[in-house]
């Protein structure tokens, strides 16, 4: 595999922050370096990945340290710094002691690696990716959270297991708070172009929502200490891709609103095109009645917890 000269540092080298970093090096677009706050475990990591690089065959560094002048020239700065719930737990429970790590990784970014496009992974994921950009004194378009990519393929994902079509055929849009009230847009999912509410009735529909909405606490309440982190590093990988092949895709990241959706002084999840610039436009795509009040709800979910910073 041909050796990438982009950099990457991920904070956090627990469940998702390793996982992420192994997924990063291992598709060769970047070298990675890893930090934590504990004093092994990111040296610990980084060399475990890195053995596995003459057998995945690519010429990736990984580099786990506590030092954050080693971040210096990083494209993107990811912070996966952060308690995950216990089971029970909402994630805005987590408010208090992950807005103190947050702010003590955001604190970090612009001394160290002022052109990063920082993206957010810490859960309550709008208020996290809101404060972070409090924090850093960025611009806007300069820190997005991930959410929304992750909600929509659990949701894809279990559609296309109810209508035994290929998961590839479904295009899913799960916008607002990455929790409770996420907000389905089934009037922009489709299936193989056509709406998915002329393929299911509206009893499996609202089973589908329940589940891919309750995913990340199943997954919790089995594993039993820590959360999800498979499905969220990957679903970092198509932020990463379209911000370093400046793709102009359009995903579902949290982003600062201002003014869109009559919304503003808050991050919520919405489909943006993604380039090098980091979030190049906020799409305002069109909601029927229900949809808009449904989001309308979640924005002031967040719009609560930001309340508690
Ligand atoms: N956005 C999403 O969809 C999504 C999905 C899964 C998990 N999450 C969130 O991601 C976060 C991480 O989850 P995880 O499973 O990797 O947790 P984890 O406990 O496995 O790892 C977190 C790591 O952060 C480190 N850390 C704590 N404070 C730090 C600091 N100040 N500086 C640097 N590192 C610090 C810890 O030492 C630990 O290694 C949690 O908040 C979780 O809720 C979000």
């Amino acid at each position: 595999m041909k050796r990438s000269s982009r950099k990457i540092t991920v904070v956090g080298a627990g469940a998702v922050g390793s996982t992420l970093a192994m997924r990063i090096a291992e598709k060769g677009l970047a070298d990675v370096v890893l930090i934590d706050i504990l004093k092994n475990i990111a040296q610990a990591k980084a060399l475990d990945i890195l053995d596995a690089s003459t057998v995945i065959g690519h010429e990736q560094d990984i580099i786990g340290t506590n030092d954050y002048s080693l971040i210096k020239g990083s494209d993107i700065f990811v912070i996966t710094a952060g308690l995950p719930r216990k089971p029970g737990m909402t994630r805005e429970e987590l408010i208090s002691k992950n807005a103190a790590i947050v702010k003590d990784v955001a604190e970090k970014v612009k001394p160290n690696a002022p052109d990063a496009i920082v993206i957010l992974v810490t859960n309550p994921l709008d208020t996290m990716t809101y404060f972070a950009r409090k924090i850093t004194g960025f611009k806007r378009e300069r820190v997005l959270g991930m959410a929304g990519i992750l909600d929509s393929s659990r949701f894809a994902q279990l559609a296309a297991a109810e209508l035994k079509v290929p998961r590839s055929s479904i295009k899913a849009f799960m916008l607002g708070s990455h929790g409770d009230t996420m907000v389905p847009v089934l009037s922009l999912t489709t299936v193989s172009g056509k709406p998915i509410k002329e393929m299911l009735k509206p009893d499996v529909l609202e089973k589908i929502i329940m589940r891919s909405r309750d995913r990340g606490a199943e997954i919790v309440s089995l594993l039993g200490t820590g959360s999800a982190y498979y499905s969220p590093s990957a679903s970092v990988m198509p932020m990463i891709e379209a911000i370093l092949n400046d793709t102009k895709e359009t995903l579902v990241v949290s982003a600062c609103l201002d003014g869109e959706y009559g919304l503003k002084d808050l991050a919520i999840g919405i489909p943006c095109k993604i380039g090098k610039n980091g979030i190049e436009k906020i799409e305002e795509i069109p909601l029927t009645e229900d949809e808009k009040k449904s989001f309308l709800a979640s924005a002031q979910v967040i719009k609560n917890t930001i309340e508690l910073l």
